[in-house]
């Protein structure tokens, strides 16, 4: 018996609301704004969702229009990545004592591990001493899991900082912040100015300076737009650097493991290996050189969504496999592996999903993974990310529904990707792969098997690079397109998003409290402390608050949020309808889909 059935919500509303149509005016920097691109994404076809997400990332390339707003290829980024360049290159040459720190939060900070283990790689293999470190909020248990509480924690970002630097004399921080917002980066950017004589601060984020969140901080003197103003004042004088070119807004909103994780790469990648090639191949660090580099990924973009109908394919089959409650795997090799377990990690937090809706899995797991803290699979199934994890764990229970994705390229053991395609291939047809390769390689004899046991083969063909390891960048920027293509596009079939907001966004830290007041009082027209209260009531589960409750700080309400399911949808039902939080919770239960539920509340 499930007691009586609640009336339907649109006879609850009010006659008349157009909340759809105010909202421009609240106020958010670029990288939170709803993208004109992607408005109508939500009732997209999943060809058109792949076209519409190749328009968004074709925007990171576009050229500059407003003069406050630099772009990738503006004059100034490609100077101050020049200078950045040099920098990390005198390191290089004299190591002693010395440290490249790549640190930030979530997908911020998993792009930091990428980078320096990668860049360490390459050093190892030249038999020099490793400079690079990573720091990401919340330890290694955030490379795979999302840790969105440390991110507030500007003392815990100062303390990370000084332990890697323990004993240095030089050090060049980078600080990623997408959005040129988190409490974790800024505590260790004033730390950095606080300490000139050892450390020389860069912040990365895709923001213009006078758009960096100026929120309190709790605790500290600073907000994230202080330090960058005085990080802007020092940047003349060249003892601090501003990297913050615009790359427009999000496909999902403020969703910035996409644009901005991407952009991220393009732009470490370029000043790392300029360094390199100054400091190991006699090639030294050019405007042009730089230029060019920053150029060839926009050729990157290309070649990867030449593969539309290939895409296509993926996000349908992984959309019908969540659709039905059934899981997507990748199962990948090397640094593409990475990428995977990336993705992956995101779908939590960006879409209220189950670790096991998405998982990824790396070919030696956390031997080939190089973490600092070494194998973390004693936290539970979660951190388990083997191939032979997925064969003991995942591969007894799959079925057609699932979807499966062998992620590889040509220098990858393909005798290897050919056993394991084999054994997937006896639970489930729904086997798909992504293969890099250069037009140069001869097909491994097991490439035809590998396709003949797919139901799709995106087969990407790269021109003959230069040098390899740039060949590898391209490969790694390319899987991350594909597969933030496929998981975002899944969620979205799978009615997760409504127009081009992730609406059932966890309230885990203060940037996503925030975003969630704004999409509140954009969907409902409501006022801001109006959204404020009905948030704290879906926080809380109380249809009053108490002075307990709105006497409490904001590390309270997303420590409780935290626990709890569909927050945002449920202030909105309440907005909407003025009913008692009881009633909103039954009427959800009805219309779990949350896209739905909104639409036929709003229409
Ligand atoms: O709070 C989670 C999150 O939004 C992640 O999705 C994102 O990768 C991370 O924060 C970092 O954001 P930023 O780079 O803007 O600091």
């Amino acid at each position: 018996h499930h007691g009586p059935v609640p009336a339907p919500l649109v006879l609850l509303l009010p006659p008349r609301h157009d909340a759809q149509i105010q909202c421009s005016d609240i106020p958010a920097g670029i990288t939170e704004k709803s993208n004109p691109l992607t408005r109508n994404i939500d009732r997209a076809s999943a060809d058109c969702i792949v076209r519409t997400l190749q328009a968004c990332d074709a925007q990171m390339f576009q050229e500059q229009t407003e003069a406050s707003h630099q772009k990738l290829l503006s004059d100034q980024v490609v100077k101050t990545l020049m200078e950045v360049a040099k920098r990390v290159e005198l390191i290089l040459k004299d190591p002693q004592d010395s440290l490249v720190v790549l640190s930030g939060c979530g997908t911020s900070g998993r792009l930091a591990f990428l980078m320096a283990t990668s860049f360490n790689r390459e050093l190892r293999k030249l038999n020099r001493s490793l400079v690079y470190s990573y720091i990401i909020a919340g330890g290694d248990r955030a490379l795979l899991s999302s840790q969105e509480a440390p991110e507030d924690d500007p003392k815990s970002g100062t303390l990370s900082l000084k332990k890697v630097c323990e004993g240095k004399k030089q050090v060049l921080f980078i600080g990623i912040s997408c959005g040129l917002s988190a409490p974790f980066v800024a505590g260790q950017l004033d730390f950095c100015l606080q300490h000139p004589e050892v450390y020389t601060p860069v912040v990365l984020g895709f923001n213009p300076a006078h758009q960096a969140k100026d929120e309190p901080i709790p605790g500290c003197t600073f907000t994230f737009h202080s330090v960058v103003q005085r990080m802007q004042e020092l940047s003349k004088s060249q003892v601090a650097f501003l990297i913050n070119p615009t790359v427009g807004p999000e496909a999902i909103s403020g969703s910035s493991r996409m644009k901005g994780g991407s952009a991220t790469k393009i732009l470490l990648d370029v000043v790392l290996s300029a360094a390199h090639a100054a400091a190991f191949t006699n090639t030294p660090v050019t405007y042009e050189g730089i230029l060019q580099h920053m150029r060839a990924y926009d050729k990157t973009l290309d070649i990867t969504y030449a593969q539309t109908e290939g895409i296509t394919a993926l996000v349908e089959a992984a959309g019908r496999s969540l659709r039905c409650g059934s899981h997507v795997c990748y199962l990948g090799w090397g640094s593409l592996a990475v990428l995977g377990l990336i993705d992956a990690s995101e779908c939590d937090p960006t879409f209220g999903a189950d670790y096991e809706d998405v998982r990824g899995f790396m070919s030696g797991g956390y031997r080939n993974l190089s973490n600092n803290e070494g194998p973390l699979t004693s936290l539970g199934p979660q951190f388990c990310i083997s191939h032979e994890d997925f064969l003991r764990s995942v591969l007894p229970y799959l079925s057609d529904q699932d979807t499966i994705l062998l992620i590889f390229t040509r220098s990858d053991d393909v005798t290897e990707v050919a056993k394991l395609a084999r054994r997937v291939r006896e639970k489930t047809s729904n086997l798909h792969a992504v293969y890099h390769h250069t037009d140069g390689d001869t097909a491994a004899a097991e490439q035809g098997d590998i396709s003949n046991l797919c139901l799709s083969t995106l087969n990407v063909t790269w021109p003959t690079p230069a040098s390899r390891s740039f060949l590898l960048m391209q490969w790694e920027l390319s899987t991350k397109l594909l597969l933030n293509a496929v998981s975002t596009g899944a969620h979205i079939l799978k009615g997760k998003v409504y127009r081009n907001h992730m609406i059932d966004v966890q309230v885990t830290n203060s940037k996503l409290y925030r975003r969630a007041t704004r999409l509140l009082q954009k969907l409902s027209g409501h006022p801001e402390s109006k959204c404020e209260e009905a948030l704290l009531r879906a926080i809380y589960r109380v249809d009053k608050l108490t002075l307990d409750i709105t006497s409490s700080d904001m590390t309270a309400h997303t420590l409780t949020a935290r626990k709890r399911t569909k927050v945002v949808p449920l202030a909105l039902v309440v907005l909407l309808t003025g009913c008692a939080l009881s009633e909103a919770e039954s009427h959800l239960d009805q219309q779990p889909i949350v896209r739905e539920a909104v639409e036929a509340w709003l229409s």
